[in-house]
């Protein structure tokens, strides 16, 4: 701790040893994977699996939010989680909307803020309600934004933002003009990228955010994913030689 207490700007964070305070990523994408088989192993319902995901998602928001990191985005819901029994759809719904109620005041006392990349539209009502309700109470935080990718598909992203500046009178686009259509405009890309659960494939997450991010796939489930994983992850990100193309 002593070595970096001299920087005021971190002197609120809690930096693990393990960890270099000067190279913490500033954006952290997570596709949360493995609740199902979570449930399974143990002879659960799969909707067990989802509701003890909720508890690895409070910690990996407060340890980011400790470690200065600026941007944490979570794979909630693909566009394709649509196909799945109807029962369980609904169940992660109905999770997402008591998980927002009951963690607002929490998150608002981290300095957290919110938002959403997705078809936010598509969702049912009480879960949009709920989710500008929090967006609403956290707009002016200044701590880590907390971006919920619900509803989400890179594909229809892309998409999406064609459309969008099609519909703002772009006749050519550049990388810059399409990144500024798309449902993460003003948020860098992501540094680090991690999936649990040892899937090898991006299932349709941040496609063109991701051109440049280093992957990290651990066959930890995401229910048991906690501080010390993430911290895990981070650490081995610090170890990396980003090279971009060049030399
Ligand atoms: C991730 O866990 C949560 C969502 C995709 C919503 P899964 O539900 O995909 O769990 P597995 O992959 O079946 O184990
Ligand atoms: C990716 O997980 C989507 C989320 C984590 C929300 P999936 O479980 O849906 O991905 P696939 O089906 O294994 O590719
Ligand atoms: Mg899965």
């Amino acid at each position: 701790m002593t070595h970096h207490a001299s920087h005021a700007a971190r002197s609120t964070k809690r930096v693990p040893d393990a960890l270099d305070p000067d190279r913490i990523p500033r954006h952290i994408a997570i596709i949360m994977d493995g609740n199902g088989r979570w449930a399974k192993t143990r002879g659960l319902p799969r909707v067990a699996g989802h509701k003890m995901g909720v508890d690895s998602v409070r910690e990996a928001v407060r340890t980011c939010g400790e470690l200065g990191v600026q941007v944490l985005t979570l794979y909630a819901f693909s566009t394709e989680n649509w196909l799945r029994p109807e029962a369980e759809v609904n169940e992660l719904m109905r999770l997402l909307a008591w998980a927002l109620k009951r963690e607002v005041s929490e998150l608002n006392k981290n300095h957290v803020r919110l938002a959403v990349s997705g078809r936010f539209e598509k969702l049912p009502k009480n879960v949009q309600a709920e989710l500008t309700r929090s967006m609403e109470k956290l707009k002016n935080n200044e701590g880590l934004l907390l971006n919920l990718a619900l509803n989400y598909g890179a594909r229809q992203e892309i998409i999406d933002a064609v459309n969008a500046g099609i519909r703002a009178g772009v006749h050519e686009f550049t990388e810059e003009i399409l990144a500024r259509h798309l449902y993460t405009a003003g948020i860098p890309d992501p540094d680090l990228v991690i999936r649990t659960s040892g899937e090898m494939r991006v299932s349709n997450f941040l496609l063109w955010q991701i051109a440049y991010s280093e992957l990290y796939v651990t066959p930890t489930l995401w229910p048991d994913f906690r501080a010390p994983n993430l911290i895990e992850a981070i650490a081995e990100y610090q170890g990396r030689h980003r090279r971009f193309g060049g030399l």
